[in-house]
């Protein structure tokens, strides 16, 4: 007796026993899957880690010199640099990648739909299907797949069911999503707030989520990492996404009523930040939020509610979208009402291009709109962002134009009004007025009085970021709030 409870113990254990993982693939060299595949690499020198990627020039851009990554964020080169070619790859090869890995990260971009059902709102999940049925394609053995991508509630039932129907292997599917912010991705990685996983509530799909966790522990706080299942896994990274930006819409639009009433956002920042219930963090007031996530997210998550039939939430939260416009928006007008109503012809300087200091990503950046607002307006445009190229700047607004219909020849009007320097000094000579859009560092450390000598009168500063906030130097100063 005591001998059979002993083996079926031992029979239970090793059953439990969590997958030993040596190859990992992830699909999606990106913004998400570089800075996080770098770090476990990093963390884990057992496993092989291969990121690969149907964008060749983006995957050459990863093997070659470190000064010239295709993502700059601050402390990224250095762990690419321990860690590649030793077991961390970059390449274009997906079904060996595929064919080789126990665990299968899905990394791949999830943006707005832009036609169809769901246009505007809804997340276009061709490539994360394209993924699963690449997968499915070519996996010779079981295989975990890790859903790394933002992706909308109950995406992983879809990724299976692909999966499964064009395939014989056994295929376990976990939510883990990411939570980085831009900028601030590897120590973020490195010292997560939490990892969340979620997998299905079966003993294979438990035993998945354990080998994950395993994964992740290897640096992360075991009470740090979140079990739940799918969907809740899901369903959390939209949620976090849109409180978040709620915060930014919420200070926003009390920045509007600060300018009317006298009374200073920043003040009124700081005083309610310090209630322990409400936090200091997100309550920066700005010229709007921008990045890849905030608004894809949340328009996902207000299809999602009509979906479901919750027209009240989904108005709720469509709310902090339409705050997040007013304000690039008011934004705009204001540097043209402070211009006399006229900036036909007049040279507008905007400082920053980036959505956010310490990134070249430029994706739903508010410095695009507010570009575009004075261009209309028959103003020419001047930039200077320390990290973002010119070719970059122009295909941002072609972006934008496209999804306008612009014509052709409004087009080439609007782009031969905007011009990039690889100054500040440059951009701002002969400037009407200079626009701070994005809090880089070096602009507080700037010599303001020479800018505004090198300036029209009235040498007009707009500081969309409040980080000049205090320099004494700077006169007709117009911050947020
Ligand atoms: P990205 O556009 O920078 O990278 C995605 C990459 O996937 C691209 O290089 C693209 O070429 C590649 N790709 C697309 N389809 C492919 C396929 N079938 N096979 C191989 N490669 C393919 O996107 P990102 O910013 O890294 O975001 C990826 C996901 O992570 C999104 O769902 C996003 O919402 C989420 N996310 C992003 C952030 C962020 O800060 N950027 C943070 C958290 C979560
Ligand atoms: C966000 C989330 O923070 C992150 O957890 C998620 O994984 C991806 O989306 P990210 O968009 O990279 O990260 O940067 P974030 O720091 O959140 O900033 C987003 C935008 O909000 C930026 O334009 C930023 O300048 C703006 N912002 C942020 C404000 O205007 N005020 C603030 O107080 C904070």
């Amino acid at each position: 007796m005591a001998l059979a409870i002993k083996y079926s113990h031992l029979v239970g254990c090793l059953k439990n026993k969590n997958m030993k993982i040596k190859n990992i693939c992830c699909i999606g060299a990106g913004y998400v899957g570089g800075p996080t595949m770098a770090v476990i690499a990093s963390k884990c020198p057992d496993i092989n880690i291969t990121i690969v990627d149907i964008n060749k020039q983006r995957i050459d851009a990863w093997n070659g010199p470190l000064d010239k990554l295709p993502i700059y964020e601050p402390g990224l080169s250095e762990i690419v640099g321990q860690t590649r070619d030793k077991n961390l790859f970059f390449s274009t090869n997906i079904d060996a990648a595929i064919k080789n890995s126990e665990m299968i990260f899905i990394s791949v971009n999830t943006p707005t739909k832009t036609y169809g059902e769901g246009k505007g709102f809804a997340s276009d999940l061709t490539f994360i299907e394209n993924c699963a049925r690449q997968i499915a394609a070519v996996a010779k053995n079981n295989k975990i797949i890790v859903e790394k991508s933002t992706l909308p509630v109950r995406t992983a039932e879809k990724i299976k069911e692909v999966l499964e129907s064009n395939s014989d292997v056994e295929f376990e599917v976990l939510s883990n999503p990411e939570f980085l912010a831009e900028g601030t991705a590897v120590s973020d990685l490195l010292h997560p707030d939490r990892v969340l996983i979620g997998g299905e509530e079966t003993p294979s799909g438990q035993k998945a989520l354990n080998t994950l966790a395993e994964i992740y522990q290897q640096w992360v706080p075991e009470d740090k990492v979140l079990k739940t299942n799918v969907w809740s896994s899901e369903l959390s990274k939209l949620a976090a996404n849109a409180m978040l930006a709620q915060r930014i819409s919420s200070i926003n639009s009390l920045s509007a009523l600060c300018e009317k009433s006298g009374a200073s956002i920043k003040e009124v920042s700081r005083a309610i930040g310090m209630d322990s219930r409400i936090g200091s963090k997100f309550l920066n007031a700005s010229v709007g939020f921008g990045g890849s996530c905030f608004q894809k997210d949340i328009l996902n998550l207000v299809y999602l509610c009509r979906f479901y039939g919750l027209d009240e939430v989904a108005s709720y939260w469509l709310g902090v979208i339409e705050i997040n416009d007013y304000q690039k928006d008011r934004f705009s007008s204001k540097i043209l009402l402070e211009l006399n109503n006229t900036v036909n012809q007049k040279k507008i300087a905007l400082l920053g291009w980036a959505f956010k200091k310490d990134t070249n990503d430029t994706r739903e950046s508010a410095a695009i709109y507010v570009a575009d607002k004075l261009l209309d307006e028959g103003a020419l445009i001047s930039v200077f962002d320390p990290m973002v190229s010119e070719k970059q700047i122009h295909d941002d607004l072609i972006y934008l134009w496209k999804s306008k219909d612009l014509s052709d020849t409004k087009m080439k009007d609007k782009l031969s009004r905007i011009e990039v320097f690889s100054t500040h000094l440059q951009a701002v000579k002969d400037s009407f007025a200079v626009a701070v859009l994005t809090e880089w560092d070096e602009f507080k450390e700037y010599n303001w009085s020479e800018i505004q000598d090198s300036m029209y009168k009235p040498a007009k500063i707009f500081d969309g970021r409040n980080i000049l906030m205090g320099n004494k130097s700077i006169i007709n100063y117009y911050p947020i709030g």
